[in-house]
């Protein structure tokens, strides 16, 4: 068996769900099941790869190019893959004006990686990204992983670091929103 037969394809691994998604959209409209098809591929592996992609277009006959925009405009999905826990702050102008430039800073230094990097460990990656829609709360950020999305609004650094010892230890127990 040659490497590229030995690829496992979207259509190998989630017909019945890709199928389920496409019969939601017209035909004609079916370049509307992109999101669903993205946010499936991603659940895996943490990411959407480059050959997810490529399947994706073709599913859709869109370019490729149309998906990584996509992928690349949402903090949701991603290209590349990061820690179990994505620690994402919104280092936007309002939140920049309340500290998050330096709040993001400490989160870093206190992990020891820069922004958008992983700890060595594999658990948390340190993103920056824009506005998440609580600019009166920063320093503030969403913490994306399996559980799904969780808001930590008007946080310490400290507050982080209580944070990132709960989720080494229980990583499932998170409230949907926890303010400081
Ligand atoms: S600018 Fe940070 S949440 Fe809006």
């Amino acid at each position: 068996m040659t490497p590229k037969e030995m690829v496992v394809t979207l259509r190998d691994r989630y017909a019945d769900e890709i199928e389920t998604i496409l019969e939601r959209y017209p035909a004609e409209q079916k370049r509307s099941a992109v999101m669903p098809l993205i946010f499936m591929a991603q659940r895996e592996e943490g990411y959407i790869t480059g050959s997810a992609i490529d399947e994706i277009a073709e599913l859709l006959d869109i370019a490729s190019t149309q998906v990584v925009s996509i992928v690349g405009f949402y903090t949701l999905f991603y290209a590349n893959p990061g820690g179990m826990h994505r620690i994402q702050i919104c280092t936007d102008l309002p939140c920049a004006l309340r500290g998050a430039d330096e709040f993001a800073e400490q989160v870093c230094e206190n992990l020891g990686v820069k922004l958008g990097e992983t700890t060595d460990d594999g658990q948390f990656t340190v993103e920056a990204v824009m506005c998440l829609a609580a600019c009166d709360k920063a320093p503030m950020f969403q913490v994306q992983n399996s559980s799904g999305l969780t808001y930590y609004e008007c946080q310490s650094a400290d507050d982080v670091n209580v944070l990132v010892k709960e989720l080494r230890t229980s990583p499932d127990d998170l409230d949907e929103t926890v303010s400081g």
